[in-house]
């Protein structure tokens, strides 16, 4: 399996003319970049078009967030078929900004995974931990708390059948955005975990098929050690996506073979 590159621009660039100059970046290394990883772009919903237009490559186009109903009147919010509508095929839900600044509850975060699923979009969920634990190789007992919670609470009432495409990020909250990262081991940990939840919840052939990626202050640095391991399917860049300088040195480092 191919690993993943997940791109959020979160609230960025500012304008048309930096966002122009940013997937430029993109397109010079797109051949390359394409041929080792599938690489998906979510960038703010206003830019979702003109990023289709510029980008002829293999990238996959996503969305931040979805609202999840198509009928009803909701002002502000953009509906799975209107994302569709712009070729885009994956989603982010349950990102911890979200959850802080926008009071995202579980409750919200259930209703668009169950909007993705029956409008066939893929929903990317992001689960993850306040705070760091003590033990690198064992989960402690409040992380396992939380991650299990958000994941009981994401998956309520969804049927086995209904689980057709889905992919998730874990993203420790105190790395988003901080410039630290969680080290190797204890991400390996923690992914292995989620997929002991996946497997008890939907059965060991279904959770072996789902892809879990990290995400978490992703830079040129530590990249290519998150993506040598076996159990992390890819990872979730963010502020480090929109850094045109951080950009380059990440694309350096994934086309050459040092
Ligand atoms: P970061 O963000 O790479 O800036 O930490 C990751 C994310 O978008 O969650």
């Amino acid at each position: 399996m191919k690993k993943y590159l997940l791109f959020n621009f979160k609230t960025n660039p500012s304008n048309l003319i930096q966002l122009e100059q940013l997937l430029k970046i993109f397109q010079r290394y797109s051949s390359k970049i394409t041929e080792k990883f599938k690489v998906v772009l979510f960038p703010p919903d206003i830019y979702l078009t003109e990023t289709k237009k510029s980008l002829k490559t293999k990238f996959i186009l996503g969305a931040q967030n979805v609202f999840w109903f198509n009928k009803i009147q909701a002002t502000g919010e953009i509906s799975p078929l209107m994302l569709k509508s712009l070729g885009v095929q994956y989603i982010i839900i349950g990102h911890s900004e979200r959850r802080r600044y926008l009071e995202e509850t579980d409750e919200m975060i259930n209703w668009k995974i169950k909007a993705c699923l029956n409008n066939k979009l893929i929903p990317v969920l992001c689960v993850g931990e306040q705070e760091k634990g003590k033990n690198e190789l064992i989960p402690d007992f409040r992380t396992k708390q939380e991650i299990f919670e958000q994941l009981n609470y994401a998956f309520r009432g969804i049927k086995i059948n209904e689980l057709t495409n889905l992919m998730i990020v874990y993203e420790p909250v105190w790395a988003i955005g901080k410039g630290i990262f969680q080290d190797l081991k204890a991400s390996q940990a923690i992914i292995a975990l989620i997929r002991f939840w996946l497997s008890r919840r939907f059965g060991e052939e279904i959770a072996k098929h789902i892809p879990i990626l990290y995400g978490g202050s992703v830079n040129h640095q530590n990249i290519k050690e998150f993506l040598s391991s076996k159990d992390i399917n890819g990872v979730l860049i963010g502020s480090a996506s929109t850094n045109k300088t951080e950009l380059n040195k990440i694309f350096k480092q994934l086309t050459t073979n040092n």
